[in-house]
């Protein structure tokens, strides 16, 4: 994961953006994924019968799976991480999204082809064009949807 001010968030191997979904985790019915796949980013791909991939992770101890794909420039969010104040953080510019509603409340960063990011414009739709957020509950040991 790159951290630097100007750089983007995470190292894909690749000189393209993460767009692609990475081997999503496959639901069991509505038993979308194990705790314990969430590993150190807090959240990953999950293939649904009912809501196609969506990312769904554990952020400030609270269950969640929301749509996948960032309102900027499409990065697969479920290739992020969740911040340490509860964001989901989109891995190409970091724009940062609240789970519980699907807004973005924080802009890309870093400098997108080039120039600085519209950050502001950014946010100002992506509060608009909220993630869709489905409800969750966490039941022996794994995150399922609850409804
Ligand atoms: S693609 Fe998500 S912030 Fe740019």
């Amino acid at each position: 994961m790159r951290n630097e001010p100007h750089g983007r968030g995470v190292e894909t191997g690749t000189p393209f953006p993460p767009v692609n979904h990475d081997e999503p985790h496959e639901a069991r019915g509505d038993r979308l994924v194990r705790l314990e796949a969430l590993g150190d980013r807090g959240v990953v791909e999950v293939r649904t019968e009912r809501h196609g991939v969506l990312a769904v992770g554990v952020a400030a101890g609270r269950p969640f799976a929301v749509s996948n794909v960032c309102r900027h420039q499409f990065a697969k969010l479920g290739r992020g991480r969740v911040t340490a104040d509860g964001c989901l953080e989109c891995p190409w510019h970091r724009a940062r999204y609240d789970v519980e509603d699907g807004s973005m409340t924080s802009g890309p960063k870093g400098r997108v082809f080039g120039v600085k990011p519209y950050s502001a414009a950014v946010k100002a739709i992506g509060g608009r064009l909220r993630l869709a957020t489905h409800p969750v509950e966490i039941r022996d040991g794994a995150i399922w949807l609850s409804a």
